[in-house]
C-alpha cells in the first residue's frame, strides 16, 4: 500500500521540528495536525505510555477516515519515571501537581522527595513510546528510554519540562546542559522515532 501522508498527532511545534528532522528522508509527505485540518479534544485517560500513544494516534487516524484523508498517524506520549518514587510521576508528568504549574515548582517537588536519598537510589529515566496507525487499521508502537539520576538541584537552560534535575552520569552532565541536536540523538524520543521510521520502512512507506 502506497501512502503518500504521515500526520504527526501533536500540536507542540517543536516536536513537529524534531520529528521533521529524523522523518524527512523517508519519502512521504510530513504534516502536523493542524496542517492536516484535524482539531479533535483528545481524553489521554490511559495508564501506559502506550495506551496514551494510541489513543491519541487512534483518535485522529478516526477524523481522518472520516474526512476520506489516507494517511499514517503517529502520536507520542512519553514522561519522567523515578525509581524511588515508584516510577512516578510517569504517564502523569505533564499533569503531575497540576497542568498549570510551572516546572520550578514540580522540580524543587521533585527534588524535596529525594531529600537525603543517596545517589545510588536517585535512578530515573526519560520514556517515549511512539505510535502509529495506518489507514487499514494495523498499529505498531516503539518505545524508548534515556536512563539518568534525579540531580539536587536545577542545572542548564536549554530543553523544557523535568530537563534542568535529570542529570545523565553517562555525559556528565544535565539534559538541559545538552544543545539541541545532542538532545535529540540521545534522548528516549529521538530513539523511539528511529525506531518507528525502520516501522515504516519494513511496512514499504
Ligand atoms: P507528553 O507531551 O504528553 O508526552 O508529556 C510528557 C511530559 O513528560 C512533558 O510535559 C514533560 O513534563 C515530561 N517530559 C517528556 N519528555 C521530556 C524531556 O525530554 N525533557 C523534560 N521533560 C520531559
Amino acid at each position: 500500500m502506497k501512502i503518500d501522508k504521515i500526520v504527526f498527532a501533536t500540536g507542540n511545534e517543536g516536536k513537529m521540528r524534531e520529528i521533521r528532522m529524523i522523518m524527512e528522508d523517508l519519502g512521504p509527505e510530513l504534516l502536523s495536525m493542524k496542517q492536516a485540518g484535524v482539531d479533535v479534544d483528545i481524553v489521554e485517560d490511559g495508564e501506559t505510555f502506550e495506551e496514551n500513544a494510541m489513543i491519541k494516534a487512534s483518535a485522529i487516524a478516526q477524523a481522518l477516515r472520516e474526512d476520506g484523508v489516507q494517511a499514517v498517524v503517529l502520536a507520542d506520549d512519553s514522561g519522567l519515571e523515578v525509581d524511588y518514587l515508584n516510577k512516578e510521576p510517569g504517564v502523569y508528568s505533564a499533569r503531575y501537581m497540576g497542568e498549570d504549574t510551572s516546572y520550578t515548582v514540580k522540580n524543587a517537588n521533585l527534588i524535596q522527595r529525594l531529600e537525603g536519598v543517596p545517589d545510588e537510589e536517585r535512578t530515573a529515566r526519560f520514556v517515549c513510546v511512539i505510535a502509529a496507525v495506518f489507514p487499514d487499521g494495523r498499529k505498531f508502537a516503539t518505545r524508548a528510554a534515556i536512563e539518568g539520576r534525579i540531580g539536587y538541584e536545577e542545572r542548564g537552560q536549554n530543553g523544557f519540562g523535568y530537563d534542568p534535575i535529570f542529570y545523565l552520569p553517562e555525559y556528565g552532565k544535565y539534559s538541559a546542559e545538552l544543545d539541541p541536536e545532542e538532545k535529540n540523538r540521545i534522548s528516549h524520543r529521538g530513539k523511539a522515532l528511529e525506531e518507528m521510521k525502520k516501522v515504516l520502512r519494513q511496512e514499504s512507506l
